[in-house]
């Protein structure tokens, strides 16, 4: 274990030296298939060549400009980004956390300015997950995420995800928004039921509370459909990326439709590495391949075998949940000696939620053949 990072990871004894397509190799030469993407970042798979070039093409001309100034980078990206996810503007950041504190600005500043004090309070789904930072944490449903760490930012309430009649009691006149995971990923990718979501649209839009998903997990065509939460018909006022949007580079995005895009004006919000030109031109490199009819069907599809062939693996996977390829496998056993059996055996792959459960985040370029492959390594190591 190093002795220089603070030790908040439970590190996995492997250190990689490089990556190809769906695959990574460690220092000594050994390949591993890639099922976890460094938790959904890597979603065009490691050196995809129009990111390599993208990069290349925007180090030779400019690494870094001041907000204060235009960037023709950054401003084709977010052309791209907005049009890809049908919202108006964008604010660009460089995390989840980050994209999530700037939704919760966006939805208190809504409220306030419309309807005054005392409509602050935003309601998020207990087992959720929104980041690490004070107030994102405060947003997190999680108790046992929040341990060590009050006092929190105020004004959070968490709610059953299903429970719609704790939804209607919970959405009362003291709340500016809605902030949920059509599929929670920390927590065991556990998708919302549609009976749920559009009770909480309706109610939002009878109400004005704004209706906030936060598709740093979940969206990005990981699902087949540009946002996990389109599966269900509804519109969002507030949706937020990261991890996946610029393939490997650091960026989030806060994205705002028609009623919230001119809430933050000048002044309001801001971030020094925001908008970067070496993120956004990987940014659009990302959108150039996945906002595509076609690409995203690919990934549905693809998402359809792998749950299939995890269904095929039952006794010893006891339920699998999920769509696209954001998948999950709860086990009669310990997921963590599972996973470390996993990469001993060439096969990279995540826990979430439950000790028992195994998370599967692959690249949107694997292939059927790899995803044989991968899951003939799991079925050989849960015989073992
Ligand atoms: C749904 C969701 N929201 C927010 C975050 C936080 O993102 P970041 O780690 O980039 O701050 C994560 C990270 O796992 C996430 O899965």
């Amino acid at each position: 274990m190093s002795d220089v990072f603070m030790n908040t990871y439970h590190r996995l004894p492997v250190t990689f030296a490089s990556g190809g397509g769906c695959y990574l190799f460690d220092v000594n030469g050994k390949r591993y298939l890639d099922f976890s993407s460094g938790i959904a970042v890597n979603c065009l798979g490691h050196r995809h060549p129009a990111l390599l070039a993208a990069l290349d093409a925007q180090a030779k001309k400019l690494f870094h400009v001041s907000n204060y100034y235009q960037c023709d980078t950054a401003e084709a990206f977010a052309r791209k980004l907005t049009a890809a996810a049908r919202m108006k503007k964008v604010f660009l950041c460089n995390s989840g956390a980050e994209a999530n504190e700037c939704a919760c600005k966006i939805a208190r500043k809504y409220s306030l300015v419309k309807y005054g004090e005392g409509r602050h309070t935003i309601v998020t789904l207990k087992g959720s997950f929104h980041g690490r930072t004070i107030t994102t944490l405060s947003a997190t449903g999680q108790d046992r995420l929040h341990k060590d760490f009050g006092p929190f930012t105020a004004g959070f309430r968490f709610i059953e995800g299903g429970n719609i009649e704790e939804l209607k009691t919970t959405l009362d006149s003291s709340v500016c928004a809605l902030f949920m995971e059509a599929v929670q990923g920390e927590s065991g990718v556990i998708p919302q039921s549609a009976e749920f979501i559009a009770a909480a649209a309706e109610i939002c839009a009878k109400k004005d509370i704004l209706l906030m998903f936060d598709e740093i997990q979940c969206g990005l065509g990981r699902t087949g459909n540009f946002f996990a939460f389109e599966h269900y018909g509804v519109k969002a006022d507030v949706v937020t990326l990261a991890k996946g949007l610029a393939g490997g580079l650091p960026v989030g995005a806060a994205l705002a439709g028609e009623k919230t895009c001119d809430v933050l004006g000048v002044g309001d919000h801001g971030s020094t590495f925001g908008a970067n030109p070496l993120a956004a031109a990987c940014g659009t490199a990302v959108l150039d391949v996945v906002d595509n009819a076609a690409f995203l069907s690919g990934i549905a599809e693809k998402g359809a075998y792998f749950k299939q062939k995890l269904e095929a693996l039952k006794p010893k996977i006891t339920a699998v949940r999920g769509r696209g390829l954001i998948l999950a496998a709860d086990l009669n056993v310990d997921a963590w000696p599972v996973l470390e059996k996993l990469l001993d055996n060439g096969l990279l792959a995540l826990t979430a939620g439950g000790p028992r459960t195994l998370r599967f985040l692959p690249p949107y370029i694997i292939s059927n053949d790899q995803i044989d492959e991968g899951l003939d390594i799991l079925n050989s190591v849960l015989k073992s």
